[in-house]
């Protein structure tokens, strides 16, 4: 079993350079299948969600090569084959090929898609997507049937703004007949990513960065070039170390625009950070005050960083709070900060932080991505030694973590026991 062992409290100076976003990549991706041809995506992470992926491109007979950061996808022997569960659960991102597969052939069969436990993450929104595209949607055991005589452009009014709906609709709109509207849309900069990606292969959309995506459909896509944007999740952990332990550390390749939301209320708290172009530099020189947070749709605070986050709350002066608007599960990590010696109390969605606490060094076990990163968070700040447990979670999402945090002075290392 593989381990990751921290010994905390060493400043952290030098520089961190963002890798491309997970959550473009694995919708860029299997976007590549719509187009006929080659297609190569560069900036691509080297992270375990991105081998899964890889997986099924191959099960599905497409030729794959990968260099350092890049993907070259090349479609000529695409083939439609049922998606089985050992490769639709390793991500959530593999409901991405019931779209293309639809789009392509009309037909598609798939198990229903993994990912993080954070939630009952139902996907009726996708589902109620096929059907206006005028599809046929069977669920035969834990297996998806979707067929369609035709796929024909519609309006596509989403309940909430789904970040996973909005793509699957984009996906099967881009060669459905007609045009389609994406009502409540997802704004997320990944979306964005992937629209100008179909753009270039000849999609027609527009719209998109807003609520409502406008798109016509087009017969045929061909391959492309495309650079993924830099991940603003990745960039917002490190931001956050930054903030804990941080003695001018220096974070590149970022958009500031895409983590506004944290650095904004980084601010309000009284950090020390300069956010520059492309780059910021943070440290943890200033003492910190509480705050109170929401998570929210894009452009609001996401998600993704509430966990992080909430590591860094044990370390601010009051009590603050921290609300999770999106997902229903997603305070597993704070038992663990607790024993760590945080005080945390949660009621329903929301976690209430008395800082500051000294936190010292345990056991505990990544149960999701991002609560992985929570744990690792605490555990640099942190008398003593951390071990964390399933990292695999915190490995498909963070490139080369333990190498990019050890470049800047971090006791960090991968252990098997
Ligand atoms: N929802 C529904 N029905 C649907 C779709 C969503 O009720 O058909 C609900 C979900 O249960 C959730 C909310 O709507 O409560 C938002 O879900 P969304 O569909 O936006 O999330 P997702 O597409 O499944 C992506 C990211 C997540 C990120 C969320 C929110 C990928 C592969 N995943 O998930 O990333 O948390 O958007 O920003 O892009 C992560 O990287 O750690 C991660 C979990």
């Amino acid at each position: 079993m593989k381990v990751l062992k921290v010994i905390g409290n060493q400043p952290l100076s030098g520089t961190i350079r963002i890798s491309g976003a997970k959550n473009s990549a694995v919708a860029l991706i299997p976007a590549a299948l719509l187009g006929s041809g080659v297609s190569t995506i560069c900036n691509v992470p080297n992270i375990l969600d991105i081998d899964s992926l890889e997986e099924t491109l191959k099960y599905l007979n497409v030729k794959v090569t990968r260099a350092s950061e890049s993907i070259l996808i090349d479609t000529s022997g695409l083939e439609n084959k049922t998606i089985p569960y050992e490769l639709s659960k390793k991500l959530r991102a593999s409901y991405y090929f019931m779209s293309v597969l639809l789009a392509n052939f009309k037909y598609m069969e798939m198990s229903f898609p993994g990912g993080c436990e954070i939630g009952t993450r139902p996907i009726d929104q996708t589902l109620k997507a096929f059907r206006l595209f005028g599809a046929e949607v069977i669920l035969e055991d834990d297996k998806f049937i979707i067929k369609a005589d035709k796929l024909t452009g519609a309006v596509i009014p989403l309940d909430m703004p789904s970040v996973g709906a909005t793509i699957n609709a984009i996906l099967v709109g881009v060669k459905a007949i007609g045009k389609t509207i994406i009502k409540n849309a997802a704004r997320e900069p990944e979306i964005v990513d992937l629209c100008i990606m179909l753009n270039k292969m000849g999609a027609s959309i527009t719209g998109y960065g807003t609520s409502e995506i406008e798109i016509n459909g087009v017969e045929n896509l061909s391959g492309t070039n495309h650079d993924i944007i830099s991940d603003r999740i990745e960039a917002g952990t490190y931001t956050i170390i930054g903030a804990i332990c941080g003695n001018n550390l220096k974070i590149t390749n970022i958009n500031p625009e895409h983590i506004k939301s944290l650095t904004d209320n980084l601010a309000l708290m009284g950090a020390n950070i300069e956010i520059h172009d492309d780059y910021l530099i943070i440290d943890n020189k200033n003492e910190l005050k509480s705050i109170d947070i929401k998570t929210d749709y894009y452009p609001g605070f996401p998600t993704d960083l509430q966990q992080p986050m909430t590591s860094l709350l044990t370390q601010s002066n009051g009590v603050s709070t921290i609300e999770e608007n999106i997902y229903e599960n997603r305070f597993m990590n704070v038992p663990y900060l607790n024993e760590m010696g945080a005080h945390i109390k949660i009621d329903g969605r929301k976690a209430e932080v008395v800082g500051p606490t000294k936190l010292h060094g345990c056991e505990t076990k990544a149960t999701d991505l991002r609560a992985g990163a929570s744990l690792l968070i605490a555990a640099l700040k942190a008398e003593g030694e951390t071990t964390i447990t399933e990292i695999n979670h915190l490995l498909r999402g963070y490139e080369e973590i333990v190498e990019k945090l050890t470049n800047v002075g971090a006791k960090i290392e991968i252990k098997e026991i």
